[in-house]
């Protein structure tokens, strides 16, 4: 092929992501699917398909499905259709197997979910260690910190981010679907969200699904950013220990910043540069109002008979105790969810009544619990610090 013959060909295939032509050019396996995944559209549940990735291609095929029902549901399920409903009711990406590196698995990432009921895993009690959820103009948000070994994420693991483009277009995980209620005044209508990210690592995570019906979801939710995690893709006011759901204005498009006046796009330099050691910019944590607390057992009550798969190390195994903050309560009861997992699956409880008001955080002899919760007023900095280090 003539280089000019060449360079026609590899535009083509930049343009249409052609598998012919990929093939035809090398005679290797192609990169590029036909459709993007963030292009498929399915109604859920009638339309889902068995894998919304059915290629062989050179990322290999999709590891689970997208149907999922009695059957798959349980700790072993391989669903990778996702929801972020509200407080009480979303998914996390997370790996397969325990002390699983999230940049190793990237593409395999199965659902994990508060409640049980569409075919999924279900988040093992002990894993929340607070969240925020958060409902502004454009998209719902979830934040929040976690023992990300009970969801079989390496300890220690800094983690990446989950969205449905990659570089190949077939998603992290390939053929991961998203879907939401809170848009469709129904809790038991579903909407495709075609725009969304979830960064998972450094025990604590967010996930942000965008309002398919606004003309700015691929910026809020935008994928490009994987370094620079939750601080900088989902500023936010999370704290370890409270369990809170939220109203809030829009946060600044993910990247964009304002600077002596001028509107700038941050540059993130690719990883052969090297680690990302200093920002030109600290983003902007919208304003946020109506927050109304709750009790972890109260918004989770159906993760108490699911525990972490036997043999997970867990990093708070000895003693961890989540309270929910009570707002309003001087003495507020206590509300302690005793903790399994760990020690092949037995429960190791022990609780710690802390149910005071204002302030409680996590009441727990954990030591990166406690470190974080003397931090919580400068969340983004280490939220930025985790991924930047
Ligand atoms: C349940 O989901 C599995 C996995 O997608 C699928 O193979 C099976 O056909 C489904 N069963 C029913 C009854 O729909
Ligand atoms: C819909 O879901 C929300 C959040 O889980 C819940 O607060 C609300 O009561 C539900 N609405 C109905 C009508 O069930």
């Amino acid at each position: 092929m003539s280089p000019v013959a060449l360079s026609v060909a590899l535009l083509a295939i930049a343009a249409s992501f052609s598998n012919s032509l990929a093939n035809a050019q090398d005679g290797a396996v192609a990169t590029f699917p036909a459709t993007p995944l963030a292009s498929k559209h399915f109604a859920y549940p009638t339309g889902l398909p068995y894998q919304a990735d059915s290629e062989h291609l050179l990322r290999g095929t999709q590891t689970g499905y997208n149907q999922c029902n009695s059957t798959t549901e349980g700790q072993n399920s391989l669903c990778q259709t996702s929801f972020v409903n509200s407080a009480d009711d979303f998914c996390l990406w997370a790996p397969i197997e325990p002390n699983s590196l999230i940049s190793n698995t990237e593409g395999e990432e199965v659902a994990w979910c508060t409640k049980p009921g569409r075919g999924t895993r279900v988040i093992p009690e002990g894993t929340l260690k607070g969240i925020q959820f958060m409902r502004t103009p454009d998209y719902v948000q979830v934040v929040g910190f976690i023992d990300q070994t009970k969801i079989n994420i390496a300890d220690g693991d800094f983690g990446g981010e989950l969205d449905p483009h990659g570089a190949d277009l077939r998603g992290n995980p390939l053929g991961g679907l998203m879907y939401s209620n809170a848009w469709s005044g129904n809790n038991n209508t579903f909407q495709q969200v075609i725009e969304w990210h979830n960064f998972m690592g450094g025990n604590a995570f967010c996930i942000k699904v965008c309002d398919p019906s606004k003309s700015h979801a691929a910026d809020y939710c935008q994928h490009i950013f994987d370094r620079i995690g939750c601080a900088y893709n989902a500023p936010n006011n999370a704290q370890t220990g409270v369990f809170e759901s939220c109203q809030g204005e829009n946060q600044d498009f993910p990247g964009v910043y304002t600077t002596n006046g001028q509107v700038v796009t941050y540059t993130q330099p690719p990883e052969s540069l090297g680690a990302i050691s200093t920002m030109p910019y600290q983003p902007r944590v919208p304003a946020s109002s109506n927050c109304v607390q709750f009790q972890s057992t109260a918004l989770f009550a159906a993760l108490a008979s699911v525990t972490a798969a036997p043999g997970v190390s867990s990093s708070s195994s000895t003693s961890a105790s989540v309270s929910a903050t009570v707002t309003g309560s001087a003495t507020g009861s206590a509300a302690v969810s005793s903790v399994t997992g760990s020690r092949g699956g037995s429960a190791a409880s022990s609780g710690t009544p802390s149910g005071t008001a204002q302030g409680a955080n996590a009441t727990s002899n954990d030591a990166s619990v406690v470190m974080m919760s003397g931090l919580v007023s400068f969340i983004g900095v280490v939220f930025s610090a985790l991924f930047l280090s």
